[in-house]
């Protein structure tokens, strides 16, 4: 699936420069910094792809790449929530393109949430995973920079992001645990894409 080419396509302020609802999506969510930028070039195995930064809050738009040409997949890096200098209407703005975009797009096939684990879920991401269970777009919680803890910590994170994972209706019980730095989970993540496009 990632073998061929995977291409920036275009960002997107707001829904009107959405791409033609023609292809199905995957989209990235998670907190300012989390490391979506970061795995969205692991999994596509294309360094710089995506631009990441030290600065939360750089990704203020969808950010739409084509996987394959003519695209079979698209995947979405969306812009990061929650960090702590985030002017109002900058927040306002994120709320209204994120749920306008995720109730209206029959394309979107599935989310991917990501989470910081050395953080767990926090309120912001419960936000985010009510909407999703609202529009009833299914997600997958996925667990970043596992490199950064060590493994008890992490089978504790583990157990308790599942435990929330599984009280929640349009989630998949299952986590996916996942380092950019390492490679850790890169192949059961591009399974869990792969199999969301294809059923
Ligand atoms: P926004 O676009 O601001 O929402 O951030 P983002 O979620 O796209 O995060 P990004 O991928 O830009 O990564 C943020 C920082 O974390 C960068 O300095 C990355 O190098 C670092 N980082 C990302 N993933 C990992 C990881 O798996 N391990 C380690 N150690 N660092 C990581
Ligand atoms: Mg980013």
């Amino acid at each position: 699936l990632f073998a061929g080419p995977v291409e920036f396509l275009k960002s997107a302020p707001e829904l009107r420069f959405l791409p033609d609802p023609d292809v199905p999506e995957v989209a990235f969510a998670g907190r300012s910094n989390v490391g979506k930028s970061s795995l969205l070039n692991g999994l596509t195995n294309r360094n710089g792809l995506a631009r990441t930064s030290n600065t939360p809050g750089r990704t203020q738009e969808l950010n739409y790449f084509d996987v394959g040409a003519p695209p079979v997949m698209r995947l979405v890096d969306m812009p990061g929530y929650g960090f702590a200098k985030a002017p109002k209407d900058m927040v306002r703005k994120w709320r209204y393109l994120v749920n306008d975009y995720l109730r209206g797009r029959q394309v979107l096939k599935r989310a991917l949430v990501l989470i910081d684990s050395r953080h767990g879920i926090k309120d912001v991401d419960r936000d985010i995973m009510k909407m999703l269970d609202d529009a009833a777009v299914s997600y997958r919680l996925v667990l970043t920079k596992a490199d950064k803890i060590k493994a008890t910590e992490l089978t504790a994170v583990l157990e308790q992001t599942g435990t929330e994972a599984r009280t929640r209706p349009a989630a998949h019980p299952e986590i996916i645990v996942t380092s950019s730095e390492t490679g850790l989970g890169m192949a059961e993540l591009r399974a869990a894409v792969f199999e969301s496009i294809t059923g």
